[in-house]
């Protein structure tokens, strides 16, 4: 039976779950909420389903209702998650939320939490590795290709220039974290996926002579260093179209390991692998990596995987902590932002993210 799905926040992301949904036959569409009544009543009329203008309503309405995409935007794209959120599991629904999980820390905790005293689903569209390279690159990490983590830099962003510059832009976008907030979810999820926990952090922000004129207080660079907690060291560099990326596009990570080295290029397009064995002196000398190209180019690509897994997992009844991608991973990428922002602000000390909830295990099964 196919989970019966409704959707909170019908912008340019509600619209792109909605037709994920209605592609995917693990999922029913059955409703889209919207505080915008013509936003809320398009939307039903393209995907065929009720529409709601209040979320409450919606949920006392239609008790079928069995999870719950969170949508809405707000301040640094997450302010507005957290209650619609918290009233879908109040409600005894699973939500997946946009990223950012929430724009402030203590929102993001109280909703993990919240979500585990419900026992039910948080999931996240952390959906940046959910490619076919990153799948390919999971493989290769647990046959033991790269062996132990060396180093990961990780190169993400928006290209850009000066030329380009169009002005401060909405609210969303008024302060001085709202790109590390809305946008570093995504690269430190996919350096936490790869590389585990972080365990320090050092940050440097900045902006170009352009926004500073503008009086734009986005602090669009952002050069952050950290420590896994298995040893490995990894670089982070995310800029928000201040200028363009040089090899590897506007997405590259580079993994490199004491047997092997994978570098994923533009997200969803290749993925290059650098084996140690080919090589009898290394020193200077690299050989020819080898190369697949997925014929991929669109990264909306990676929403239909990311919301498929959710549903895969729901479907499949995974224990809480088994969900990929889930708040709690979500709750980690915030840590790591609000880390790098007291390094900043401390002239680029170094921070220890706070820890994670703990995992308790699922009662009901044993192991
Ligand atoms: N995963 C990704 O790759 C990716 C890419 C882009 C954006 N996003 C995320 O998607 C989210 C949405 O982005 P967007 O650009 O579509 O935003 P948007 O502002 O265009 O749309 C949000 C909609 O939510 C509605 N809304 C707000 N609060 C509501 C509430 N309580 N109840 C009902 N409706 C409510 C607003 O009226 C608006 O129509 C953001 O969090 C953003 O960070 C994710």
């Amino acid at each position: 039976m196919a989970i019966k799905v409704a959707i909170v926040g019908m912008g340019g992301i509600g619209n792109t779950h909605a037709r994920v949904y209605m592609q995917d036959p693990r999922a029913e569409l059955v409703a889209v909420c919207d505080l915008v009544k013509e936003k809320a009543d398009k939307a039903a009329e393209a995907y065929g389903c009720r529409a709601f203008y209040d979320e409450e309503e919606m949920l006392k309405a239609m008790p079928e209702i069995e999870a719950v995409s969170v949508t809405t935007s707000g301040y640094d794209n997450g302010s507005m998650h957290f209650e619609p959120a918290m009233l879908a599991l109040s409600y005894g629904k699973h939500v997946l939320v946009e990223k950012p999980i929430c724009a402030d820390i203590r929102d993001a905790r109280e909703l993990v939490a919240y979500a585990d005293r419900q026992k039910l689903y948080l999931g996240c569209d952390l959906n940046h590795y959910f490619t076919g390279p990153a799948y390919d690159a999971d493989k290769m990490i647990a046959n033991g290709d790269i062996g132990e983590l060396v180093y990961c830099v990780h190169k993400v962003g928006f290209n850009g220039s000066e030329k380009k510059y169009g002005g401060a832009g909405s609210p969303r976008w008024l302060t001085p974290y709202s790109h590390i907030k809305a946008f570093c979810a995504h690269p430190f999820s996919v350096m936490r996926h790869f590389c585990g926990d972080i365990v320090g952090v050092q940050a440097f922000l900045s902006k170009p002579g352009v926004r500073a004129t503008a009086c734009d207080p986005m602090l669009s660079i952002c050069s952050i260093h950290v420590k896994f907690a298995n040893g490995g060291v990894g670089y982070l560099l995310s800029q928000r179209g201040d200028a363009m990326f040089g090899l590897g596009g506007w997405w590259s990570y580079e993994h490199a390991g004491t047997r092997g080295t994978f570098c994923i290029e533009n997200a969803v397009e290749k993925l290059h692998y650098w084996d140690v064995d080919k090589v009898e002196n290394p020193g200077m000398a690299s050989p020819t990596p080898v190369t697949k190209d997925y014929g991929v180019s669109d990264f909306g690509s990676t929403f239909p995987n990311r919301i498929g897994a959710f549903l895969e997992d729901l479907e499949n009844k995974v224990p809480r902590e088994y969900l990929r991608a889930s708040g709690r991973d979500a709750l980690a990428t915030l840590e790591y932002t609000f880390a790098a922002i007291k390094s900043y602000e401390n002239g680029g000390i170094l921070v220890v993210p706070e820890m994670l909830p703990p995992l308790h295990g699922d009662i009901s099964r044993v192991w």
